[in-house]
């Protein structure tokens, strides 16, 4: 799919980035010490190029698929070999292929991933050999050899799946506010969260909820399965097939006496796609039987066409250009002996150290904007819009 054509763009916006990848690497001397050993040893020194191993979690998503070509041109251009591997959503792939970059003599590791408590030993060995250990996206759990992070604001990714639930259901206008005209309900909802391994998961679900918990309170919203807590709405391994199978359930749990769903809170492209094949197998988006208010993530370009077919309500765009931008930089900093620079220092605790993060500000993206937003940035073109499919 969209392989080539993403090493393409993720170079164009490489170039055209404020990132200056200016080579920092440069002059002799071991390079890693001041990523994996953090302050206090002797500054180290940057060597240049050399190898920097990249995990991604699956090829399944188009997401991770532009990460990884992404971060690998950019760091190309800065002049590293990239060894960049992705596992299949398989836990022992992913710790097999971090070992094996250990063993390959990696200076840097930039790791997505997928259980984000299994790399432990991985980040053992990776800290004895003096390794730094960028966490990408996903912020990777309970070890201390975790030296940056780069992602988005996750809690703020929930916080507007939230919001643009709330708007398509016509509870909040476009500013924002509390709509004029906003019906009085009761709005039936069903509400769907990430995989439980993933800590993001966590901040998106609860920066919903923190727009959509007034509303269940007040009663505007009911969720008719009563199913609300992170544990019971999360679906492992963001399984599209999972999230379809829990909505069919759901439907025939939930909506057998002629409730209809009003809205449903999904936090990934792929899983709303698996819930509106549900929806639209009873029948939902034909005749006045109208399709619900779906949300999403990651702006797939399956999803951006649903939206502008007007099937799906909204995805929340996160510039994975700019993300792998970042780790590339933090990389480039390592290497030279630098710590990178974070914005936020205080919200990615990782169960043993506060993580110091760089996070980037995501885009709500409903049929109103995919122009602005996706076609006008480069991230989509037009014709893969109206195909759905990526060139
Ligand atoms: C990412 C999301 C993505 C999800 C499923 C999360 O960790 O932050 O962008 O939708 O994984 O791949």
């Amino acid at each position: 799919m969209a392989r080539k054509l993403w090493a393409v763009r993720g170079l164009a916006a490489l170039a055209t980035g404020a990132m200056a990848l200016s080579l920092a690497a440069c002059g002799g001397g071991g390079a890693g010490g001041a990523g994996a050993g953090g302050a206090g040893g002797a500054p180290a020194q940057a060597e240049e190029g050399g190898l920097v191993g990249v995990a991604m979690p699956t090829e399944t998503s188009e997401r991770w698929i532009a990460d990884g070509d992404a971060v690998q041109s950019g760091l190309e251009k800065a002049g590293y070999d990239v060894d960049l591997q992705f596992a299949g959503d398989d836990i022992p792939t992913q710790q097999q292929q971090v070992d094996q970059m250990i063993t390959k003599g990696a200076k840097a590791l930039i790791i997505a991933a997928i259980d984000g408590t299994a790399l432990q030993s991985q980040l053992d060995a990776a800290a004895a050999e003096g390794i730094p250990v960028i966490s990408y996206d996903r912020l990777i759990r309970d070890s201390k050899n975790v030296d940056f992070y780069v992602s988005f604001d996750n809690y703020q990714v929930g916080v507007q799946q939230g919001t643009s639930l709330l708007t398509g259901l016509g509870l909040l206008d476009e500013n924002g506010e509390k709509a004029a005209d906003a019906p009085k309900g009761p709005l039936n909802v069903e509400l769907f969260a990430g995989s439980p391994d993933d800590n993001n998961a966590g901040f998106f679900f609860d920066g919903a909820m923190s727009v959509i918990q007034p509303y269940i309170d007040d009663k505007t919203i009911v969720v008719p399965s009563k199913q609300t807590d992170f544990d019971t709405v999360a679906t492992l391994r963001w399984e599209q097939e999972r999230a379809q199978k829990r909505m069919e359930d759901l439907l025939t749990s939930s909506y057998n006496g002629g409730e209809e769903v009003d809205g449903v809170l999904s936090p990934y492209d792929g899983l709303s796609r698996g819930i509106i094949t549900a929806l639209q197998n009873e029948g939902y988006g034909k005749g006045d039987k109208a399709m619900p208010i779906i949300t999403g993530q990651d702006a797939e370009i399956a999803s951006v066409k649903l939206i502008d077919d007007g099937v799906q309500y909204s995805t929340i765009f996160k510039d994975t250009r700019l993300l792998a931008e970042q780790a590339v930089t933090a990389t480039q900093d390592f290497l030279s002996g630098k710590e990178p620079e974070a914005n936020n220092t205080t919200d990615y605790d990782n169960g043993v150290k506060v993580v110091p993060s760089y996070l980037l500000d995501s885009v709500i993206v409903d049929k109103d904007n995919i122009k602005s937003a996706l076609v006008d940035t480069g991230y989509w073109t037009e014709e893969e819009v109206a195909s759905g499919q990526a060139d």
